[in-house]
C-alpha cells in the first residue's frame, strides 16, 4: 500500500503497470496493429511525449509513494524513433535506482532502429530495474515478414538483433532480457519451429540461454522466444485467432492441458457480454503521447479519458478524480452504462490480459470509503 498524500494508503495491485507512448508514429505498417490503417483517429496527428511530462509523471509517483510493477515505453507507436529515447532511458533507470517506483521496464520495439548506440545502451548492468526489451519479429521468412509488417526490412532487423545478441553476449551484461517475439498469424503458423530455433541457436552461439513460452514470456533461462496471441477486433475472429494459437502451442510443447478444454474456456467467455471487474480502471493508465491519460490500451480513440498530465498531475489523474471513481464503481458492478467501448470488449477475454482479484476490489474498496 502507498500513501495518497491524504493520510490514506492507496492500494498497489500485482500486475500494475503504467504506459507511457513515446511516440504514437511508426516505420512499419503490421497487420495485427492499427497503424496499417490510413486513417486512424489514434495517428491522424503525430508527435513525441514532452520529456518534460514524463519526468514530471514519475517524480509526482515517487513524491506520492505510488507503485506499479511495469513501467511500459510504448503503445502504439515506434519508441526507438523519439529522438530523446537514450536520455528518457537513461533517466529510468537512474529515478528507479532512488525511488524504487517500478520493478520493471519493459521496450518493445520492431527492431528496425536497434542501431549500434541503442544496442549499448540496452546491455547494461544497471540493477535498478528489471530490463526487458521484446524485439517483434514475428515471421522466420522474408516473405512471411513482408506479408505481415507490410515493409521489406527483414534482413535489416534480423541483423540489428543479432548484433544485439553478440553485444549481451560480449559485454556480459544482465541486461536486457531478450524475448524474441512471433505473434501468431495463420499466415505464418508453420514458420513458428523455424523461428523457435533461429533465435534460440542464436543465443546459444553466443553462449547466451534461451528458453521458450506461450501466453507470457518467462525468464527462467534469460532470454525468451515468446509465442503470443493475436488480439482481434471481433469475436469471430479472436475465437479463430485462440483455436490457431493453442493448436500451435500444444504442437510445440508449450501447452499441456487438453486443447479442446482450453479452446472451450476461451470460446465460451468471448461470446457472453463482459460483465468482468476490468483491471484496466485499477492497474494500468495509459498515457497518449501528448500527454492525455486514459484506462486501457484497447482505448485507442482516447474515448475514456480521464485527464491531461499537461495540465494536471498523475496523482490527481490516478487518485483524485471523481470520473474515475464513478467508472470504478461500473467496472466493480461489471454495468459499464457510461463507457461503450467496455460493452462487448473482448480484452478481459484475451490470453494477454492481467486480472482484477476479488481481493484486490476489496482492498480498493476500503481504501476508497476511507478516502472520500
Ligand atoms: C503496437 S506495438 C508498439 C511497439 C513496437 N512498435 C513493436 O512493434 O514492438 C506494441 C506491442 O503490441 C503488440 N501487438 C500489436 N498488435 C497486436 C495484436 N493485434 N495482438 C497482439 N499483440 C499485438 C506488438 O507486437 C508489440 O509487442
Ligand atoms: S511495428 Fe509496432 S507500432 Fe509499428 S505497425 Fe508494427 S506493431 Fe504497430
Amino acid at each position: 500500500m502507498n500513501g495518497n498524500g491524504n493520510g490514506h494508503a492507496v492500494p498497489s495491485f500485482e500486475g500494475s503497470y503504467i504506459v507511457f507512448e513515446l511516440t504514437n508514429l511508426c516505420n512499419l505498417r503490421c497487420k495485427h496493429c492499427i497503424q496499417q490503417y490510413d486513417i486512424h483517429p489514434h495517428t491522424d496527428d503525430g508527435g513525441f511525449l514532452d520529456p518534460a511530462i514524463f519526468y514530471a509523471a514519475l517524480e509526482d509517483m515517487e513524491r506520492h509513494g505510488l507503485t506499479f510493477h511495469t513501467l511500459i515505453l510504448f503503445w502504439i507507436g515506434e519508441p526507438l524513433m523519439h529522438p530523446k529515447f537514450a536520455e528518457l532511458y537513461r533517466f529510468v533507470l537512474e529515478f528507479n535506482a532512488r525511488a524504487k517506483v517500478f520493478r520493471k521496464v519493459e521496450v518493445h520495439t520492431n527492431g528496425n532502429l536497434l542501431r549500434p548506440a541503442v544496442r549499448d545502451l540496452a546491455t547494461n548492468d544497471t540493477d535498478s530495474i528489471f530490463q526487458v526489451w521484446h524485439c517483434t519479429i514475428d515471421a522466420a521468412r522474408p516473405d512471411t515478414y513482408v506479408g505481415i509488417k507490410g515493409k521489406n526490412d527483414f534482413a535489416l532487423v534480423e541483423a540489428n538483433v543479432r548484433e544485439l545478441v553478440k553485444l549481451r553476449a560480449e559485454k556480459r551484461s544482465l541486461y536486457p532480457k531478450l524475448v524474441f517475439q512471433f505473434i501468431v498469424h495463420e499466415s505464418n503458423a508453420a514458420e513458428a519451429p523455424d523461428f523457435l530455433a533461429r533465435w534460440r541457436g542464436e543465443c546459444e552461439s553466443q553462449g547466451l540461454d534461451c528458453g521458450v513460452a506461450a501466453f507470457h514470456p518467462v525468464f527462467d533461462r534469460d532470454n525468451c522466444v515468446f509465442f503470443r496471441q493475436l488480439d482481434c477486433l471481433d469475436a469471430a475472429e479472436q475465437e479463430a485467432s485462440n483455436t490457431r494459437y493453442v493448436e500451435l502451442m500444444r504442437s510445440l510443447g508449450l501447452v499441456g492441458e487438453d486443447r479442446r478444454s482450453i479452446v472451450e474456456r476461451l470460446r465460451s467467455k468471448i461470446l457472453t457480454p463482459n460483465t468482468h471487474t476490468c483491471s484496466g480502471f485499477f492497474k494500468s493508465p495509459v498515457v497518449n503521447w501528448d500527454g492525455r491519460v486514459t484506462t486501457c490500451t484497447r482505448d485507442n480513440e482516447m474515448v475514456n479519458v480521464l485527464g491531461d498530465l499537461r495540465s494536471e498531475t498523475f496523482h490527481d489523474v490516478w487518485w483524485r478524480n471523481q470520473k474515475l471513481a464513478a467508472w470504478r464503481q461500473q467496472a466493480i458492478d461489471g454495468s459499464y452504462r457510461d463507457l461503450s467501448i467496455c460493452q462487448d470488449c473482448i480484452i478481459p477475454k484475451s490470453a494477454n490480459y492481467t486480472n482484477m482479484t476479488k481481493a484486490e476490489v476489496k482492498a480498493y474498496r476500503r481504501w476508497s470509503s476511507r478516502a472520500v
